[in-house]
C-alpha cells in the first residue's frame, strides 16, 4: 500500500484551488459567490454543477455527486486516493517523494502507535462494559448506549499497570507504548505506570478512523478533571478536533458547531446534533479553523457561558477571521454549557439558539457594551473607538452602514463622528479591498434609518432603471412579491410595462415615467434619484447578487419569525391531535427553513 503522510495531503489541499483545477476540465461561470458549469458526471443541458471557492468543494444538484478536489480527481480520472494525490501534486508542481515516505521508519513508527492506540481503546471499551461505576456515571449524564458506542467510550481501571500489562501481552515494547503517551517511567527507573487511571476514556479519532490519542475524565471532583494524551508523532492538539470523525461521517456539512468540551460534543450527538466538534483543551488554532471551514457551510461557536468561555469565544472569532471564516455565536444563559442546555431544554430549544445566533460583529459589540460604562462620556468614547475598529474590518459596505446606524442610535454619537473614527488615522486600506471605493456612494438615504433589505431593494431598482440587462437579470431572480417596499413594488410594475413595450427607452424617459407614478414616497424618490451609484463594471454582478441575497434572506427571515411565533403559541397551549400534527410539521419546516437560510448565506 502506498503511504502518503498527512502533512503532504494537507499541504496539497491547502495549495490547490478547486475552481482553477476544475476549470481545466470543464467551463465554469461565476454565479453569485459560487461557480457553475455542466456536470461532468452526468448528462445535462442546464448547469447544476456548483463549485464553491470558499468551501473548496463541488456539488452537483442534478446527480448528487460532490466532495473536495481529491474526490473530483478520483472520480474524473478514475484513480484511487494515492494516485489522485500524485496527480494533483504534479499539477501543482509540488514534489512528493512517495517512495521515500513509504519506506521511512517514521511511517512504521506511526503505524505502530496507531495500533497501540487502537488496542488500548478496545481494552478501555471492554473494561467499561464490565464495570458498573463508570456505566452508572454515563447513565447519570444521560449518554445512551448507542452514543457511547459511537464515540467508543471506555474506562481505565483504578490500577497502576493494567493497561501496561495488557499491551505487553499484545507484544508491544515499553518504548513503543511510552511513545504513544499511555505510560510513564516510574521515578526510581523501575518500570512503567499507566497514565490514565480510574477515568472515563474518550478516544480521539481522526477522519480516517485512526485513534490518535485519548482524553480521560474523573468521575468525581478530583483534579485535574480531564487528562489528555501528550502530543505524539501522530497527535498534535492544534491539528485535530474532537468529534470530527463523526461529523465527517454523518453531518450534511451545512453547519458546524464549535464547542469547548468532550461532553458537549457527545451530549449534542446524543440529542441528534451530529455536527459539533471541540478543540482539544487548547485555544482554537488557525489550522483547526481551516479544518472547520471545510466541514460546514455555516460556522457557529457555542462555548461555556462564563467569563473564560466568552474570552475564548472572542479569541476564536479572531482566529477564524484570519482564515476568512465569519462565525456566528450561540449565547447560552449564564453559567451553562451546551451539554447543560440541551439536557435541560431539549433539541428544539437548542435549535432556537441558531435562530437567535449573533453574528460575530454583534457579539463583539455586545461584549464591548458590557465592558464599558456607556452612560458616561468617557465610556462612550472608549466604546465607540473600539467599535469603530471592529466595523472598519467589515467588508460589506451595506453591513458597515447598518452598524454605523445602530451604534449611532445606541450611544447617541453622530454617524459622521463614527464614520470619521472608522476612516481615521489608523485607517487600514488593505482591509477594505475594492468595495471601499463605493462606500460613500452606496448609502442612499440620509435621514431615516431604513433596514438593510429596504436599501437593497432601492439599489436593485436603481440597477433595473439603469440598464435593461440588469432589469432582466434581476427579474429572473426576484419576483414582484419578493419586494417589500410599496414604492419599489410600484416601480417594478411600471418597469415591467415600460420594458415590455416595443419602444426603445433610455434612462431619462424611465425616470420621468417613474415620477408620474402616483403617491410615491418622497424619500424613496430622493434616494432613487440622488447620487446615482457608481460601480466598477467588473463588480456589478457581484454587487447585484449580494443585493438579491439581502432581499431573499430577509424574506426568509421574516417567514422564520412568523413561524417561530406560531410554534411558540402552539407550544404554550395544550394541543389537540390536529394542532399537535401542525406543531410537528412547523418544527420540521423550521428546520428546513433554517437549513435553507444557512445554505443561501
Ligand atoms: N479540559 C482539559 N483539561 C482540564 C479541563 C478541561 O483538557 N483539566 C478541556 C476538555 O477538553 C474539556 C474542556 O476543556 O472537555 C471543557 O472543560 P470543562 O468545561 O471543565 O468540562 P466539560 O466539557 O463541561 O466537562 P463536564 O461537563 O464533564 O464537566
Ligand atoms: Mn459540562
Amino acid at each position: 500500500m502506498t503511504y502518503i503522510n498527512d502533512e503532504i495531503i494537507e499541504n496539497i489541499k491547502e495549495n490547490s484551488d478547486i475552481v482553477s483545477i476544475i476549470s481545466d476540465y470543464i467551463h465554469l461561470k461565476k454565479s453569485g459567490s459560487n461557480y457553475v458549469g455542466l456536470c461532468p458526471f452526468h448528462n445535462e443541458k442546464t448547469p447544476s454543477f456548483t463549485v464553491s471557492s470558499t468551501k473548496q468543494i463541488f456539488h452537483c444538484f442534478g446527480c448528487g455527486e460532490g466532495g473536495d478536489i481529491l474526490k473530483f480527481i478520483m472520480k474524473k480520472e478514475n484513480v484511487d486516493f494515492p494516485d489522485a494525490i500524485k496527480l494533483l501534486a504534479n499539477k501543482l508542481g509540488i514534489e512528493i517523494d512517495i517512495e521515500d515516505t513509504k519506506n521511512s521508519t517514521n511511517k512504521d513508527e506511526k503505524e505502530k502507535i496507531y495500533e497501540i492506540n487502537k488496542e488500548a481503546a478496545r481494552y478501555f471499551l471492554n473494561t467499561l462494559e464490565r464495570n458498573k461505576t463508570p456505566l452508572d456515571y454515563l447513565a447519570i449524564r444521560s449518554i445512551s448506549k448507542k452514543t457511547r458506542r459511537q464515540f467508543g467510550l471506555g474506562y481505565a481501571l483504578n490500577s497502576w499497570d493494567s493497561l501496561y500489562n495488557y499491551l505487553k501481552s499484545k507484544s508491544f515494547s515499553d518504548a513503543e507504548i511510552e511513545k504513544a503517551g499511555l505510560i510513564g517511567k516510574r521515578d526510581n527507573n523501575n518500570g512503567y505506570y499507566d497514565k490514565f487511571r480510574n477515568r472515563i476514556m474518550f478516544p480521539i479519532i481522526d477522519t480516517r478512523a485512526r485513534v490518535i490519542g485519548f482524553g480521560g475524565r474523573v468521575m468525581d471532583q478530583k483534579m485535574p478533571k480531564y487528562l489528555n494524551s501528550p502530543d505524539t508523532i501522530v497527535f498534535s492538539k492544534g491539528n485535530h478536533l474532537y468529534g470530527l470523525n463523526l461529523v465527517s461521517k454523518y453531518s450534511n456539512r451545512k453547519r458546524i458547531l464549535l464547542v469547548e468540551g468532550y461532553m458537549d460534543v457527545i451530549s449534542l450527538f446524543n440529542s441528534g446534533i451530529n455536527y459539533a466538534v471541540a478543540s482539544l483543551g487548547t485555544a482554537l488554532t488557525e489550522r483547526q479553523s481551516k479544518i472547520i471551514k471545510r466541514y460546514g457551510d455555516e460556522v457557529y461557536v457555542c462555548y461555556d457561558s462564563d467569563a473564560a468561555g466568552i474570552k475564548a469565544t472572542l479569541r476564536a472569532i479572531d482566529t477564524m477571521l484570519k482564515v476568512d471564516l465569519n462565525p456566528k455565536i450561540l449565547l447560552l444563559p449564564d453559567g451553562m454549557d451546551p451539554d447543560d442546555y440541551i439536557k435541560r431544554y431539549g433539541p428544539l430549544e437548542f435549535e432556537k439558539l441558531f435562530v437567535n445566533a449573533y453574528n460575530y460583529i454583534d457579539f463583539k459589540i455586545h461584549q464591548l457594551k458590557s465592558e464599558y460604562k456607556i452612560d458616561t462620556l468617557e465610556g462612550k468614547i472608549k466604546f465607540t473607538t473600539e467599535v469603530a475598529k471592529i466595523i472598519r474590518n467589515v467588508k460589506s459596505p451595506i453591513e458597515q452602514d447598518i452598524y454605523i446606524d445602530k451604534i449611532s442610535k445606541e450611544v447617541g454619537i453622530t454617524r459622521e463622528a463614527i464614520e470619521k473614527e472608522i476612516r481615521g488615522n489608523n485607517y487600514n486600506k488593505k482591509s477594505f479591498n475594492y468595495k471601499n471605493k463605493d462606500i460613500s456612494e452606496i448609502k442612499p438615504v440620509k435621514s431615516a434609518l431604513p433596514p438593510a433589505y429596504y436599501k437593497a431593494e432601492i439599489e436593485l431598482i436603481k440597477f433595473m432603471i439603469k440598464e435593461k440587462d440588469y432589469y432582466h437579470y434581476i427579474i429572473e431572480r426576484l419576483s414582484i412579491d419578493d419586494f417589500n417596499s410599496k414604492e419599489c413594488i410600484n416601480i417594478y410594475k411600471q418597469l415591467n410595462i415600460l420594458y415590455g413595450s416595443q419602444e426603445i427607452i433610455d434612462e431619462k424617459v424611465l425616470f420621468n415615467k417613474i415620477l408620474e407614478i402616483p403617491n410615491l414616497n418622497k424619500n424613496s424618490i430622493d434616494s432613487i434619484f440622488s447620487n446615482s451609484t457608481k460601480y466598477q463594471a467588473r463588480d456589478i454582478e457581484n454587487i447585484i447578487d449580494d443585493l438579491i441575497k439581502t432581499v431573499t434572506t430577509n424574506n426568509l427571515l421574516m417567514k422564520r419569525d412568523k413561524m417561530l411565533k406560531e410554534i411558540e403559541e402552539l407550544e404554550k397551549k395544550s394541543r389537540n391531535a390536529i394542532e399537535d400534527e401542525k406543531f410537528k410539521q412547523l418544527c420540521l419546516d423550521l428546520i428546513h427553513l433554517n437549513n435553507k437560510i444557512n445554505l443561501d448565506n
